[in-house]
């Protein structure tokens, strides 16, 4: 059985996708393919359907990650059912999953920053520096961000769920 990785933004266009295929190649990289399984959602239903941003595909196919075989899809209940992490990338989007997260959920539902930091459990960390910023209606640099962050979280949960749940050894 493997453990599967949800990413969660508002669109699904643009970080929870760069994230979707930051973390796939950390998982590919590590040889981990059978053991991790990854996908990304929106809360919003605005999306659906839709490739990721080409500022974000671009911006990804720079630094070598493939996001042209992705789809915009919206979160649902059922998520829950079938994921182990849920991963917000803002506060706003950790709110909405909070909502229809079931009663009893025995998953990780968090924000992904908070494995970019040094202990994930850190609860002293203020939590604005843990949202990755929308970067839709900013300028370009926005989307080097996204990945900068994106790319320190996905080694930091990759870690994470190595030790975790063993994995590799
Ligand atoms: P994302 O970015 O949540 O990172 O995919 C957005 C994409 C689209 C919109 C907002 C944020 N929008 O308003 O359509």
């Amino acid at each position: 059985m493997s453990i599967n990785v949800l990413f969660v933004c508002l669109g699904n266009i643009c970080r929870s996708p760069t994230a979707h295929g930051v973390f796939q190649q950390r998982v590919i990289d590590h040889q981990l393919t059978d053991f991790i399984r990854v996908d990304s959602a929106g809360t919003s239903g605005w999306h659906i359907g839709n490739a990721p941003d080409p500022r974000s595909s671009r911006a990804a196919a720079n630094r070598g990650f493939d996001l042209s075989a992705q789809r915009a899809r919206q979160v649902t209940a059922s998520d829950f059912e079938k994921f182990h992490y849920v991963l917000a990338m803002d506060s706003a989007n950790l709110s909405e999953l909070e909502l229809i997260k079931p009663t009893g959920y025995q998953g990780v539902l968090d924000l992904f920053l908070r494995f970019g930091q040094q202990s994930h459990v850190d609860q002293s960390i203020d939590e604005k520096n843990l949202e990755v910023p929308d970067p839709y209606y900013g300028e370009g640099d926005g989307f080097e961000t996204v990945l900068n962050l994106v790319e320190r979280a996905s080694d930091g949960l990759l870690q994470y769920m190595i030790q975790q749940h063993a994995l590799g050894r």
